[in-house]
């Protein structure tokens, strides 16, 4: 008897399971699929071939920022002893590799910020919750020049970069891992 009500994943493993009968002539085994890597983001439809000045990003790196502002508040302030400031961070201000490695790869444990210790988690948003290329680098580039930080832009190309230099990874980044990126 089979109950009907399994994932479309289940059933394509019962599915297998039953074609190759326990035995290990599986000829065609259309298991491993699922690719992990390019969801081929058809958001980002954007098809710029031109060759732009170290083409800057075309998002709308403050509306992203929607996204950070439960957490890191309106101001980049952050939240005492919960969320710590973008306003003045040095993992903000420092080399871009840094904050886009926390996008792409979240956030996990001690962490002190402007001499504060925090020790919590961020979710990513490069894998799990999908964020172009030009989309992190927009918000990261509204980021390092708002709440009092000047730091530079930082480019689809940087975070391409990264992307692909961290593409292996599997867990959250860690303040010892950002500090090995430059
Ligand atoms: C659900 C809450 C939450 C959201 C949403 C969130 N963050 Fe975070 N963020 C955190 C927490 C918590 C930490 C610290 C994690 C730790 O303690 O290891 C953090 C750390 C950081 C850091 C490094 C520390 C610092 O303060 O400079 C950066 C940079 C950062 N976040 C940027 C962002 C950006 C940009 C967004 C939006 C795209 C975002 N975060 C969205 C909770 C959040």
């Amino acid at each position: 008897m089979h109950t009907p009500r399994y994932s479309l994943t289940t059933l394509a493993a019962a599915v297998l399971m039953t074609a190759c009968g326990g035995g290990d002539k599986s000829a065609s085994t259309p298991a491993a699929d699922t690719t992990a890597a390019a969801p081929a983001a058809p958001a980002a439809a954007d098809t710029a071939p031109a060759a732009t000045v170290a083409s800057a990003s075309t998002a709308n790196g403050e509306e992203i920022y929607g996204r950070c502002m439960a957490c890191h508040q309106a101001t980049g302030a952050g939240m005492p002893g919960a969320f710590p400031p973008l306003a003045g961070s040095e993992w903000v201000t420092g080399p871009s590799s840094r904050p886009i490695a926390i996008l792409l790869h979240g956030l996990q444990g001690e962490i002190t910020v402007k001499g504060e210790k925090y020790n919590s988690a961020m979710m990513a948003y490069g894998t799990s919750v999908p964020m172009s290329d030009d989309e992190v680098a927009a918000v990261l580039t509204y980021v390092r020049s708002s709440f009092g930080n000047s730091a530079p832009p930082v480019t689809p190309a940087e975070v391409a970069k990264v992307r692909a230099a961290t593409a292996s990874r599997t867990t959250p980044m860690t303040q010892k891992d950002l500090e090995a990126l430059q």
